[in-house]
């Protein structure tokens, strides 16, 4: 039988390493609300049964992670516009007894920056570099904010090609060898990459060659300062790290299930930052 407390969960495979229970834990308590929020580990055979058993267990909703992003949006009932033009859910929830499917990257994406760098969006091209999911939401925060010269960067040549045919005007496709000469009047700089995580060597893009004025951000966040951020901050760049994009992504779906539209706050940084830390 469901019980009072409003519950809410983070699912993938593997799910243990996620934060997700830290950030939506600290706002729980923060307001005072009876919920929970727990990692659910879920093999991907498992994963459509857990979906339809979501309201019978009494779940408000949830997020959901590697590798069920896709799934998820083949299984909701509507999907938002950012879920629909990403092609990837990571936040259900209900609505009038129906399944919505979102996807809060790109608010995630936007809403660091609009913290970290504002008036970012009006700061010139954009060159993102990598065409996977997290290219996507990125790509996605770009041309919803209005920058008007996208220019994806990619080892595989086709996948950015892919995304530029999907995302329509304004978006480029570029192989790697063409990044030098992207750099030159570029206004922000974006790793969507793995490149530069921990134990994961090497820099594809110099932010030497970028203009003064120029911005750069990674959405890696494990190290904090990725290899990128630090050129950047040599070359005295402004820079934004990626774990706001963690923090601001979760405020949509706690919002929807727990009805209160939490902060992202140094406090709540602070506590995650100090999660990371032994794993630098
Ligand atoms: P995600 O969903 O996190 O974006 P993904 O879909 O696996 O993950 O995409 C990973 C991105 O990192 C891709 O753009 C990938 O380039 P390819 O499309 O050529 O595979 C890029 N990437 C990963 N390792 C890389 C490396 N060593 N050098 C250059 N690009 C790399």
């Amino acid at each position: 039988m469901a019980d009072a407390t409003k519950k809410a969960f983070v699912t993938g495979h593997p799910v243990k390493h996620s934060r997700s229970p830290k950030i939506h834990g600290h706002w729980l308590a923060r307001h005072g609300i009876d919920g929970s929020y727990q990692a659910i580990d879920v093999a991907p055979e498992n994963f459509a049964a857990f979906v339809k058993t979501l309201q019978a267990n009494g779940y408000r909703g949830g997020n959901v992670t590697i590798p069920h992003k896709e799934a998820a949006f083949a299984l909701v009932d509507h999907r938002d516009q950012a879920a629909e033009e990403i092609g990837a859910v990571n936040t259900l929830w209900f609505e009038d007894g129906a399944l919505w499917g979102g996807n809060t990257d790109a608010h995630g994406f936007a809403a660091n920056l609009d913290d970290h760098a504002p008036g970012w969006a009006g700061n010139g091209p954009a060159v993102v570099l990598g065409a996977g999911g997290a290219s996507r939401a990125v790509i996605h925060a770009l041309k919803q904010r209005g920058v008007a010269d996208i220019r994806i960067v990619n080892r595989t040549l086709a996948r950015a090609i892919e995304l530029r045919d999907r995302f329509g005007a304004g978006v480029s496709a570029h192989g790697m060898a063409a990044t030098d000469e992207l750099l030159g009047d570029a206004g922000l700089l974006v790793n969507t990459t793995a490149l530069g995580m921990h134990g994961n060597e090497g820099l594809s893009a110099d932010p030497a060659l970028l203009p003064d004025h120029a911005i750069v951000t990674d959405i890696v966040y494990v190290p904090l300062e990725t290899p990128l951020l630090a050129a950047a901050r040599a070359r005295k760049l402004k820079t934004v790290d990626g774990l706001g994009m963690l923090l601001h992504q979760a405020v949509p779906g706690f919002e929807h299930w727990f009805g209160v539209r939490p902060q992202v706050t140094a406090e709540l940084r602070a506590i995650i930052v100090a999660d990371l830390v032994p794993k630098l």
